[in-house]
């Protein structure tokens, strides 16, 4: 695998697996990313210019997409819209990036024998009871909820689709809740650090009882890879770290671990339709491929997680203002 275009390059987990790669392997990538809201240049800053090209540009322009899917040894798929929150606000640009995108991307790969790894999450699956036994698996029935939810799991079912009918040298795996560095400040974890740090106090939705099965980004790209070069083609694997915890938990983890009281928080609005559980069964990735993560400590990852926001203050804080004020519209 010499030549890889990455797709959401720029993004939180797309970018740590550029660094990653680059880091790790001798492979070449270019990134394909439209630079959204959620996806920054800066996030490649640092990496070296003759193993890492940023192209601009839309995963649904399929000109564009021809052009660098035609000139990869393989695609490696994280663009997407990825934020419940805002799919709840406006749909459309969920169904035009997650849908009609990977459409395009797949149309590509079709065209020119590409092999592609399509990245999706375990909320294709619904969600679970918390007094339940049961977690995800891979022949695990789709149930999403939100319209994040649903435009990825159209996604899935195209790239399944381009498998059976057209040959697509495709895999697919389903990561639960990733958290570390240059995730954007809208997401759960790194808005309650960054509210710490800006002197604001932290937001909960509803209860906190609602259960998220934490991964450090680095667990989710090292079985992302590991998938794409030993994955079989047509496969879905489940990626997963076992690390439930409620989201009352997580809250009161960051709080303790940034010296603040731990009841020092306040409950928001809930989120309408808000999943109550997600849980991962890993057990094929880990036997099959032989995958396991390295990141054994959640408070370790998260201490690390907060000590980058620290330093990086430069980063999420011209953003903070507006972040919260989005939030705020919506009573959270
Ligand atoms: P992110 O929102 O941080 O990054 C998405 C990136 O995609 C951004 O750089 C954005 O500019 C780019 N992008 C958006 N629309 C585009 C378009 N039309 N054309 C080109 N680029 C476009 O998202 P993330 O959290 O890094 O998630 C990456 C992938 O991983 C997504 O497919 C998501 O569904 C999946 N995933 C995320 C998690 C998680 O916990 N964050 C867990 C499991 C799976
Ligand atoms: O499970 C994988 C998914 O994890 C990915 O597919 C998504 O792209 C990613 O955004 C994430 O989705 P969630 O909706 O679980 O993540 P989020 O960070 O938005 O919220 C995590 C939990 O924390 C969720 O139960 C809602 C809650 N929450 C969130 C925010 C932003 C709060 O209690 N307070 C908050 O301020």
């Amino acid at each position: 695998m010499q030549s890889l275009l990455v797709t959401g390059g720029a993004g939180f987990i797309g970018s740590n697996f550029v660094r990653w790669v680059v880091g790790q392997t001798d492979a070449r990538v270019v990134v394909l990313d439209k630079l959204t809201y959620a996806g920054r240049r800066d996030t490649l800053d640092g990496l070296p210019g003759d193993r890492v090209d940023l192209v601009v540009g839309d995963i649904a322009d399929a000109h564009l997409v021809d052009r660098l899917v035609g000139a990869a040894d393989a695609v490696v798929h994280f663009a997407a819209e990825s934020h419940n929150d805002n799919s709840l606000r406006d749909p459309w640009p969920f169904i035009h990036t997650n849908i009609v995108g990977t459409f395009t991307l797949l149309q590509a790969a079709r065209d020119h024998s590409t092999r592609f790894h399509h990245v999706s999450t375990d909320e294709v699956y619904g969600d679970l009871e918390l007094d339940d036994p049961a977690r995800f698996h891979e022949t695990t029935p789709y149930n999403p909820s939100s319209p994040y939810s649903s435009s990825k799991a159209a996604s899935d079912l195209l790239v399944r689709a381009w498998v059976r009918s057209f040959g697509v040298r495709a895999t697919l795996s389903n990561c639960s809740n990733n958290y570390g560095p240059w995730q954007h400040i809208e997401k759960f974890i790194p808005r309650q650090i960054t509210n710490i740090l800006s002197g604001r106090r932290p937001k909960l939705y509803g209860a906190g009882r609602n259960v998220r099965d934490w991964i450090h980004v680095d667990d989710h790209n090292a079985a992302v890879w590991t998938i794409l070069e030993r994955g079989r083609l047509g496969e879905t694997y489940l990626i997963g770290a076992d690390g439930e915890k409620s989201n009352l938990d997580v809250m009161r983890a960051i709080l303790r671990l940034m010296g603040q009281p731990e009841d020092a928080f306040d409950h928001v609005a809930d989120r309408p339709g808000h999943d109550l559980r997600y849980a991962i069964d890993s057990s094929k990735l880990r036997a099959e491929l032989g995958w396991t993560p390295a990141y054994r400590s959640f408070e370790d990852g998260l201490a690390a997680t907060i000590e980058w926001y620290r330093g990086h203050e430069e980063w999420w804080r011209p953003l903070k203002e507006q972040v919260e004020a989005g939030y705020a519209q919506q009573g959270q």
